[in-house]
């Protein structure tokens, strides 16, 4: 009947559909962004940082790469690097939010965590020459980012963002690459979380030994955790690269369970108490220890 009567049949379908969208996409802002999903430690980016993050946006870095944990177990192993999955309070200062929604490469929301060098050398040579640390790698090669910072626009931008900074900040631009804006950003992404540092106080108790002593027993498992985790930097047949040669060491056991698992963040060797369990960490322990001649 109402039907009929086209004036009121508008009306009402219009009266409708406000209240689903009221309901869907108004009434949440009452929820979300609220004090309890602020994170306090993170904190805006560096005037370096936000060039870089322009840049990456410039590039379409993120139509291959995601930049959100999913709470999916799955995802927190392969992506968290110790940070967990991704909150909404880490996503205050990101305008516009860089999430994504193709994951041709791996989610970048935690790579700061799992390259912590603070020259960056591992993504350089990455970014320079993805096939030189990843040989199977289809990520196009960026060198071409050499060139010098064009930083007209860095004030502007954080005055617009309405980020801090300091005359410091701005003069640390000077001279610096496109490469190098590029490079801190992706060291501040998922590193203001304090939630590695708990994690990385793993360490064997002291009186623990290797329970793997025979290499036979583990190698095929301790090569194949090596390709995935430590390839990239102490090359695929541990013969070195960025990082030393693992073919032997003259160090303990538990030193070598040690550098592992807590990293010389400082020289750019990751610490891996986030990502391996302890048994995994001792496989490789093994594999370091007794493996010189084979590959
Ligand atoms: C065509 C798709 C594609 C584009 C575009 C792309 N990447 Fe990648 N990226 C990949 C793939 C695939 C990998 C995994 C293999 C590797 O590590 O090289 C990867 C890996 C990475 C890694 C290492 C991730 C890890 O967990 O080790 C970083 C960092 C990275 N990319 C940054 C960037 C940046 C920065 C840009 C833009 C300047 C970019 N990528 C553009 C596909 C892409
Ligand atoms: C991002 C690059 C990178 C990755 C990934 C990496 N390392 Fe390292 N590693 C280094 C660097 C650089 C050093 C040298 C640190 C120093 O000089 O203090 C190093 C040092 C070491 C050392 C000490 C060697 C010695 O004799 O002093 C061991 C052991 C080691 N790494 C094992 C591993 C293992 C096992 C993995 C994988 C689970 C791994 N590394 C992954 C970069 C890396």
């Amino acid at each position: 009947m109402l039907e009929r009567n086209p004036v009121i049949f508008i009306i009402l379908a219009f009266v409708v559909i406000m209240i689903g969208t009221t309901v869907t996409m108004i009434a949440p802002f009452k929820w979300i962004n609220s004090a309890g999903d602020r994170i306090a430690e993170v904190k805006p980016y560096t005037p370096l940082q936000q060039e870089g993050r322009d840049i990456y946006m410039r590039e379409g870095c993120n139509n291959c790469h995601t930049q959100t944990v999913r709470t999916l177990t799955a995802d927190v192993e392969r992506y968290g690097n110790g940070g967990g999955y991704s909150r909404s309070g880490e996503f205050v200062y990101d305008r516009p939010h860089l999430w994504g929604s193709r994951r041709t490469g791996p989610d970048l929301a935690r790579i700061g965590l799992k390259y912590p060098d603070p020259k960056g050398a591992w993504h350089r040579k990455h970014l320079e020459n993805p096939r030189s640390v990843v040989p199977a790698s289809n990520m196009p090669s960026y060198a071409f980012l050499n060139e010098p910072l064009d930083t007209t626009y860095s004030e502007r931008k954080m005055k617009l963002l309405k980020f801090p900074y300091t005359q410091a900040d701005l003069d640390d631009l000077k001279g610096k690459s496109e490469m190098d804006a590029i490079i801190a950003y992706m060291r501040k992404l998922g590193t203001d979380l304090s939630v590695k540092k708990a994690e990385a106080a793993m360490q064997p108790p002291a009186d623990q030994k290797n329970p793997f002593s025979d290499l036979k027993n583990v190698k095929a498992e301790a090569l194949s955790i090596f390709a995935q985790n430590c390839a990239s930097c102490h090359g695929d047949k541990r013969q070195g690269g960025l990082g030393p040669a693992l073919k032997g060491s003259s160090k303990s056991d538990a030193a070598l369970f040690a550098i592992i698992s807590t990293g010389v963040e400082a020289n750019g060797m990751p610490g891996f108490s986030g990502s391996l369990d302890q048994q995994k960490i001792w496989k490789l322990v093994t594999l370091i220890k007794l493996g010189k001649q084979d590959d």
